[in-house]
């Protein structure tokens, strides 16, 4: 591999600056960063829920359909949304910064198949680009996506629904390629799952298609319509968003526009469970309640008071959380995404509880990291069987996943002691400022660099 030369002003070329880069580069490897938990502290006072991860990744890519300017408000700053504008300035958008949550972003000058591999296989939204490209240009070309490891996460679906639209698709040497004669033609397409990604894809390709496109047995989940929300105010005709018929009447051409992203209902469902798992009293502002009823139904069942307002809920524990058992299912059921958070408060309750997950084959990595806490936790199949009551003692955990990150984060919270999680870079993917929200609730949390005592041994 030819080194890239490190090149001083007059032009010499600098070994010694090499070194030095290149020492910086394995320091930078060598170095770690850790969340630490004091745990045992009631969280209580109140916390504002960012924008929807979820919502703002496909909003993000699908302004590629758009010739012109669109700001987007209320979009969270994590990684998954910094790399997804990074992936887009790489095929010549325009992203301007107007304040900490609102970005200008014009796609104008957009082309097709440029995306960075290495970007797009860091995330799993990155498959958006598809659809966005191929409605757009008639075309694709983008890496296959990445994201949380829960086994495999195919796209069958979403291949089914861009072939229905009169694209060729190749799935060849880690790309997704589309190619078609005459561009996304409108079509009548039956999903063999309900699959977010899927619906939203091919939702994505067929608001610029020729003709009228039907998704049937399509997701309904929030994050569902606020894309086809953002995609009408930009001049799309589609309708029954929500529901498991989606009608999708394509238009020539998308205007720019003004679009605030909804509010994320996981983050939200996250920060109730970690009241009720600490014994406190949070009233979490900035949310929408009809996305979370399966949630606060859930909670309420273990016995954690709820009260609802138009824009905001108040969680205040009630003594020990009761036991229960929980089923994942699409929406409107209980999101799997809310899984491994549920089974770090069901630690804490007496009896046995069960959560059957229905969506993913293996999302069960994080309980592995309850284990080390202690817990009585294990999977059967699909199931896990949960023998709460006892308290669970801290140790160094990592983050599994996104979600699996946060199930430790909620146990060490609610242990006494002092709690150390690594890989924390895969929960900082999904929760804007994750520790001074918790911070500001009282809990005694914090985020430190070390030196990576495993790097280290390999730099000398
Ligand atoms: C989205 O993933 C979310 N990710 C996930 O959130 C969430 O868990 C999931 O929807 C379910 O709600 C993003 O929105 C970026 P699916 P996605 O397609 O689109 C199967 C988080 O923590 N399937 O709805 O990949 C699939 O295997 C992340 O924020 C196919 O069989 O999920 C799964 O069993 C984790 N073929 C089920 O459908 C396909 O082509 C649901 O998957 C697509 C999916």
């Amino acid at each position: 591999m030819v080194e890239p030369s490190v090149v001083t002003k007059n032009g010499h070329y600098a070994s010694e600056m090499l070194s030095q880069f290149r020492l910086l580069e394995r320091l930078g490897n060598i170095y770690m960063e850790k969340i630490i938990v004091n745990g045992g502290n009631p969280l209580c006072g109140r916390v504002e829920i960012s924008g929807s991860k979820n919502a703002a990744l496909p909003i993000i890519y699908a302004s590629v359909l758009v010739r012109g300017k669109c700001i987007l408000e209320n979009i969270p700053a994590i990684s998954d949304i910094a790399d997804s504008f990074e992936i887009l300035r790489g095929i010549g958008a325009k992203i301007r910064l107007l304040d900490r949550t609102t970005y200008e972003v014009d796609c104008t000058n957009v082309g097709p198949g440029k995306s960075n591999y290495d970007l797009v296989r860091k995330i799993r939204g990155s498959y958006y680009l598809l659809g966005a490209e191929f409605g757009r240009f008639g075309r694709a070309k983008v890496g296959l996506p990445g994201g949380c490891n829960f086994g495999v996460r195919p796209i069958d679906q979403h291949i089914k629904g861009f072939e229905a639209l009169g694209g060729k698709v190749n799935t060849e040497g880690g790309y997704v390629e589309i190619e078609s004669q005459r561009g996304a033609e409108g079509n009548n397409i039956f999903f063999d799952v309900e699959s977010v990604g899927a619906t939203i894809n091919v939702m994505i390709a067929a608001a610029t298609a020729e003709g009228t496109t039907i998704l049937d047995n399509a997701a309904k989940e929030p994050h569902v319509v606020d894309c086809a929300n953002f995609l009408n105010t930009c001049g799309a005709k589609i309708s029954g968003a929500g529901s498991d018929v989606i009608k999708i009447r394509g238009v020539k051409e998308l205007h720019g526009c003004t679009y605030a992203i909804i509010p994320d209902m996981i983050e939200a469902g996250s920060f109730m469970v970690a009241a009720a798992a600490t014994g406190g009293s949070v009233r979490i502002d900035n949310i929408i309640p009809k996305h979370l009823e399966s949630i606060t139904a859930k909670l309420e069942e273990t016995g954690a008071e709820i009260e609802e307002f138009d824009d905001a809920v108040h969680v205040t524990a009630n003594g020990k959380p009761r036991r229960t058992s929980v089923k994942t299912l699409p929406y409107p059921g209980f999101p799997t995404d809310m899984h491994p958070q549920m089974s770090a408060l069901l630690c804490m309750a007496d009896g046995v509880s069960y959560i059957n997950e229905s969506i993913f084959e293996n999302r069960f990595r994080y309980v592995e990291e309850l284990r080390r806490m202690g817990a009585r936790i294990k999977v059967d199949g699909r199931i896990v069987v949960i023998e709460g009551g006892n308290p669970l003692t801290p140790a160094p955990v990592i983050a599994t996943d996104l979600r699996g990150g946060m199930a430790v984060m909620i146990a060490a919270l609610a242990t006494e002691g002092k709690t150390e999680i690594s890989d924390i870079h895969l929960i900082e993917r999904g929760y804007d400022e994750v520790c001074a929200k918790f911070r500001a609730l009282g809990a005694d949390i914090e985020k430190i660099t070390c030196p990576d005592p495993v790097e280290i041994k390999k730099a000398n």
